[in-house]
């Protein structure tokens, strides 16, 4: 079977000059293209896949599913699949929560958590709230609502007229933004004081919510934020009646070794934001998981959340989500991801502590990334003209290995790294071979890229 290029695609793909490989099967952690050529999924293509490829188990629930019933419009009929999903959801979910909202990614699941939000006010007599506040070098979709409220600068730079108007903080990002002396918990708590002013801005009474990812995932490669920050924003948001939504599209659903990202910062959010893991692109799924007072709003106000895709609810995808976290559960896989991503961050130190063009080795569980930099000491990025993030994905592709380079880190322009979401049944020899291959990549790339 030949590789597809602009003159034998009708498919508009992603880029249009650039041949892609054909993928034919999968299992477990590799995937395998037409050629017969392997692929170690070190990324779990773009942190999706945390079970790896072809689960028996997640296969024969869709099968049964397919069997019983593959669709059912959510304006006549609600699911089994749904149904139990929903119920397995909130009983794991942070506390508060009760209810699910399930859509079909993560883009349509930001929008309807901001929805949500702006109707949750709407609601309850303050029509005035209408505006966001979120981070700059964040990611929350490419539909417009979440392009809005995400600060990825090349992304929303052509569609900024179509943007609704969102006021951005700074991320938390503490390889490069804590000052020399600062302690972490300083640098966090001066973020929360410019999240502070930002709210004094425009009213705290105009603010609806402050959106931001636990733990920065597509635009800038696991940025885990710095003990209490995060704290700070809850309590400073609960002080304004501003809601909390936190985007754990990426990171959350057992990534950073448990269930929800914001587990281990010990706050909760007032609309939690998933999709990727959830269903481990067996099928398309996210969902928003909201707090009682917010669902408790609707049905004393109007009954209904103004909302609705076609979608919604999907039973193939309810199904495949609802097999995909049981067997999370009863295979214990978030301890997994905790022991795994432990020994996955000690090859990485192994590999690059000591590499004179890797700045930042940083992230939570099997959610891993380097920065890379043209000069430790200054932490001066190579120029974004190179592209050494897309000549480390090429090499890595060479070496038959899938990982999530990007560049703009910094600022959306400067600024490299690498992020690795290997399926949480990775093993110990699919980590090495995985950093071996990085190692290479990186190295091959790097010797192309003059300095
Ligand atoms: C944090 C976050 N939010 C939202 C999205 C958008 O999800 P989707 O691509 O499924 O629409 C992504 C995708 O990478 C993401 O990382």
């Amino acid at each position: 079977m030949m590789t597809t290029t602009t003159a034998t695609t009708h498919i508009l793909h992603r880029q249009m000059a650039h041949t892609l490989p054909v993928a034919a099967s999968a299992q477990g952690v590799f995937i395998t293209d037409t050629q017969g050529r392997q692929y170690l999924d070190a990324s779990g293509g773009a942190a999706v896949s945390c079970l790896g490829h072809g689960h028996p188990e997640v296969l024969s629930a869709m099968h049964a599913q397919m069997d019983k019933l593959a669709y059912a419009h959510t304006s006549f009929f609600t699911t089994q699949a749904a149904e139990e999903l929903a119920d397995l959801l909130v009983q794991d979910a942070p506390a508060g929560t009760s209810h699910a909202y399930f859509v079909s990614g993560g883009s349509e699941a930001v929008e309807a958590a901001l929805k949500m939000a702006r109707q949750y006010f709407v609601e309850t007599g303050q029509p005035q709230r209408r505006h966001f506040i979120a981070r700059r070098q964040s990611y929350h979709g490419n539909t417009l609502g979440a392009l809005a409220v995400g600060g990825n600068a090349w992304r929303r730079r052509q569609f900024a007229p179509l943007l609704i108007d969102v006021t951005h903080v700074a991320p938390c990002y503490e390889y490069r933004d804590r000052q020399s002396g600062e302690s972490a918990e300083a640098y966090g708590q001066r973020l929360v004081a410019e999240l502070a002013a930002a709210i004094e801005g425009l009213g705290g009474e105009n603010v609806i919510a402050f959106v931001a990812e636990t733990v920065g995932g597509a635009t800038q490669g696991a940025v885990t934020p710095v003990p209490a920050y995060l704290r700070g924003v809850r309590e400073l948001c609960s002080r304004h009646g501003i809601l909390l939504i936190l985007d754990e599209v990426m990171c959350g659903m057992g990534r950073c070794g448990t269930l929800h990202a914001c587990e281990a910062e010990g706050v909760v959010p007032d609309l939690l934001v998933v999709a990727k893991g959830l269903g481990g692109g067996y099928q398309p799924i996210g969902a928003v998981l909201a707090q009682a007072f917010v669902v408790d709003a609707f049905a004393r106000g109007s009954g209904a959340f103004q909302h609705g895709h076609t979608y919604l609810g999907h039973a193939m995808a309810c199904a495949a989500a609802l097999a995909v976290q049981r067997v999370i559960r009863r295979d214990g896989l978030l301890e997994c991801v905790t022991r795994q991503g432990a020994g996955l961050r000690e090859r990485l130190v192994a590999a690059f502590g000591g590499h004179p063009r890797v700045g930042d080795i940083r992230g939570r569980g099997l959610f891993q990334a380097i920065e890379l930099v043209a000069d430790r000491d200054t932490k001066q990025p190579f120029d974004p003209a190179l592209k050494l993030h897309a000549r480390i994905k090429a090499q890595a592709m060479s070496e038959g290995l899938m990982v999530y380079p990007m560049g703009g880190t910094i600022d959306g322009q400067n600024g490299d790294h690498v992020l690795l979401a290997p399926p949480f049944i990775v093993d110990d020899a699919q980590l090495d071979m995985i950093v071996q291959r990085l190692a290479r990549a990186v190295d091959a790339a790097l010797a192309t890229a003059p300095r």
